[in-house]
């Protein structure tokens, strides 16, 4: 009974007594005022007893934590949480974001505050919440880029779902994409960075093809275990190509990296090799599998004698890995992409291309995120 008054008062709490809301008086401070109304003790069982309506509650919580992300994305994109490094009152967030709907920026301050990520002091508004406060530190921009990309293309891999079940058309959305998973897919840079450290430290020459190169990110992993290291990195997206372009530069590695834009399937003289190390990030899925024969022999041929090839990528879940799955179900609703294969899969594609010994790094724990280091002896 405790428990359920407890959810109660967390019911209460989200929804807000009525009056609470400070959509159409104008004032946020009028939070404050109602603060002192008594909740009746008869309104509170009633609400134990919606409560007790089957699976609301879990749905309850998953709801709040989808208006949160909404919030975190609408705050992102519409500059308020940058406006609100310094806390400031909400005439003045009117004139830094120059907005030409006072009553939509009222509504969205007031869900960031309802839902915590946004605080009140002295009519000053401030970021409150971890989340908006870790997307506006430095090194946030990848989860700025998580919540995007699982608001927008995931979000329609979904919202689209019955109909493309049906034979409906698949999503065109890959070309608008590429900035938006350069940017998502630094998230796996510390494992990259180890896995790449086993491969490069120490060897000298040590030149690298970076095929699908995204941020570029993986070059400067590559540079950090290894001073060493030369190379190329290649992108068929002129987003990504400019956005690698941007931090290889702003990175100081211009000297050592250069960034590409083509298709790696067909021959450009700006991807010479040999290369000492070949790799492949997240990348596979964006060949077909009758192509994917020749894509592997065709980057086998620009290895040197003692060259590699690593692959590192989320393979199918098959039940057991929630990332996984969702990055196959929107691998699947897109055009352009195709379904997560197998570790298994893998493997025999590339023992089909001549690369017999293999070393494979299981990088955590409940994930199907694998690394591959391929040889041909
Ligand atoms: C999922 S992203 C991975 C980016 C990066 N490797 C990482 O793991 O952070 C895949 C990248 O491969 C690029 N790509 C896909 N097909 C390609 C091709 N045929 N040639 C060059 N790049 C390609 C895409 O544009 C995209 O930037």
């Amino acid at each position: 009974m405790v428990r359920l008054i407890e959810r109660g008062i967390c019911f209460v709490w989200f929804h807000g007594p009525p009056g609470l809301s400070a959509a159409g008086t104008g004032s946020m401070t009028s939070r404050g005022k109602n603060r002192g109304n008594p909740l009746n003790l008869r309104y509170m069982l009633s609400f134990v007893r919606i409560l007790k309506t089957p699976g609301l509650f879990p749905i309850m919580k998953d709801w709040q934590t989808l208006v949160r992300l909404h919030f975190i994305l609408a705050a992102h994109e519409s500059g308020l949480l940058k406006a609100l490094a310094v806390p400031c009152e909400r005439q003045e967030l009117v004139k830094k974001l120059e907005v030409k709907r006072p009553d939509l920026l009222e509504a969205l301050l007031d869900v960031g505050l309802a839902a915590k990520e946004l605080g009140i002091k002295d009519r000053r508004l401030f970021i409150k919440g971890k989340r908006s406060k870790t997307i506006t530190n430095a090194g946030g921009d990848m989860l700025a880029a998580m919540i995007q990309a699982s608001l927008t293309y995931y979000n329609d891999a979904y919202r689209n779902a019955a109909h493309r079940l049906q034979g409906g058309e698949l999503g065109d959305d890959l070309q608008k994409m590429g900035d938006l998973v350069a940017r998502f897919s630094k998230i796996g840079e510390p494992i990259i960075r180890d896995f790449l450290a086993g491969i490069v430290a120490g060897k000298t020459p040590m030149r690298i093809l970076d095929v699908g190169c995204g941020s570029g990110a993986l070059l400067r992993s590559a540079h950090a275990a290894n001073p060493n290291a030369t190379g190329v990195g290649v992108d068929i997206d002129e987003a990504a190509v400019r956005q690698a372009r941007n931090n290889i530069m702003e990175w100081g590695l211009a000297d050592r990296f250069r960034i590409v834009h083509g298709d790696v399937g067909h021959p450009n003289e700006e991807i010479a090799g040999p290369f000492d190390l070949i790799s492949l990030m997240n990348l596979l899925y964006y060949f077909n599998e009758e192509d994917r024969v020749g894509l592997i022999q065709h980057l086998s041929a620009m290895l040197s004698r003692r060259g590699v090839l690593a692959v590192a990528m989320n393979c199918h879940s098959k039940g057991t890995d929630i990332g996984a799955a969702n990055l196959n179900m929107v691998n699947c609703s897109l055009k352009g992409l195709t379904r997560l294969p197998s570790l298994d899969e893998i493997t025999s594609l590339l023992k089909r291309c001549g690369f017999g010994r293999m070393d494979i790094h299981h990088f955590m724990p409940g994930s199907t995120f694998y690394g591959i280091v391929a040889m041909r002896q």
